[in-house]
């Protein structure tokens, strides 16, 4: 078996990869990811010598890179591509546009002209919007309420307009907040973590009460690849970690964890504009097909501050340069 990942250098699609190569010794996979600020080889150095796994440099909206990335055609494409921060989403909406639903039409487009067996599309919780109570199931209308999440919900519309037009073969996982090693420092968790090591404050949005749903990386890896190998095609289903917490709780138990306290180091600053207060997700669709998380919260956490501590070589020269710039825009004002 050949599968095509998109955007295997970021945070999910790198630690999907490790998790498939580990657990499934007949899957080879190509690796397509156009290298932005987030898609990191650092991440998946280890691999570098696998010959199960290739690499190819480029973009998904590029019709011929990814004619490359599927040479003589693969089982399945499973597309992590993405621009995923919100923040940017607000300072700067292209991008998501180009590549959150442009980058899907032409990984589409291929699989129609190839005849791949399945794709898969890896989308997010936000689509559904804010959700004062309750939780949002898959068939739920989508409600999206910033750039971003409103990328990602055009995407998920043309990946099922496809199946209903074109009878392509698709699954889309809507997956929850996720935390774990390798995520890009500018994330809440990392963000706060390495801040924290340096001796800096953290900037805590508005009255920090907004609420997320927290999954480990590694549960939402073997989530996707749950829907992937038995989801019924056409079908959407939710991955949450079952973990609901408020902002707050999340950055005291990361002071806690890295031995700062509040007084010193919490500073709350201006809300992000549109911000959702709450997401959660009900995820019996996926339990009922046989997955279930893993990990339990307070040791993924604990892992986690653990990793980041153990790897200041991994996120040292990534709070450098073009994140300097980004910080500065997005945090000096606050
Ligand atoms: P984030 O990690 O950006 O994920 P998302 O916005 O996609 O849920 O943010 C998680 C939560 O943390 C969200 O409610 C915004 C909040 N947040 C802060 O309070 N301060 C920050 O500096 C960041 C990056 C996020």
């Amino acid at each position: 078996m050949r599968w095509l990942v998109t955007g295997g250098l970021g945070f999910i699609g790198s630690n999907f990869i490790r998790v498939v190569l580990r657990e499934r010794p007949d899957v080879r996979i190509v690796n397509l990811d156009a290298m932005t600020y987030a898609g990191n080889p650092a991440n998946l150095r280890d691999l570098e010598d696998n010959p199960r796994y290739r690499f190819v440099h480029g973009d998904i909206g590029d019709v011929n890179a990814v004619e490359s990335a599927i040479g003589d055609g693969v089982d399945a494409i499973v597309n992590f591509a993405a621009e995923t921060h919100v923040d940017r989403s607000i300072l700067d909406p292209e991008a998501f546009l180009r590549t959150d639903i442009l980058g899907t039409h032409v990984l589409l487009e291929a699989v129609r002209r190839r005849g791949i067996a399945r794709y898969l599309q890896v989308s997010t919780d936000e689509v559904y919007g804010d959700v004062e109570r309750g939780e949002s199931s898959e068939d739920d209308p989508l409600r999206p309420r910033s750039p971003y999440s409103a990328s990602k919900a055009g995407g998920d519309l043309h990946v099922l307009a496809y199946r209903s037009t074109y009878d392509t073969p698709v699954l889309i996982t809507r997956g929850s907040n996720t935390y774990g090693p390798y995520q890009y420092p500018e994330k809440l968790i990392p963000l706060f973590v390495t801040n924290l090591i340096d001796d800096q404050q953290v900037p805590v949005y508005g009255d920090g009460l907004q609420i997320r749903d927290w999954l480990h990386v590694e549960d939402h890896a073997r989530g996707i690849l749950h829907v992937l190998e038995h989801g019924t095609l056409g079908e959407v289903y939710n991955v949450g970690g079952g973990n609901p917490r408020t902002n707050l709780e999340i950055t005291r138990l990361l002071l806690e964890g890295c031995g700062r306290s509040h007084d010193t180091h919490v500073r709350h600053v201006v809300d992000r504009p549109g911000h959702d207060r709450r997401y959660a997700v009900n995820t019996a669709k996926l339990s009922a097909l046989g997955w279930a998380p893993r990990v339990p919260f307070a040791d993924g956490i604990a892992a986690t501050i653990v990793w980041y501590r153990e790897h200041e070589s991994w996120w040292r020269p990534l709070k450098s340069g073009e994140f300097l710039e980004y910080y500065k825009r997005q945090y000096a004002h606050r």
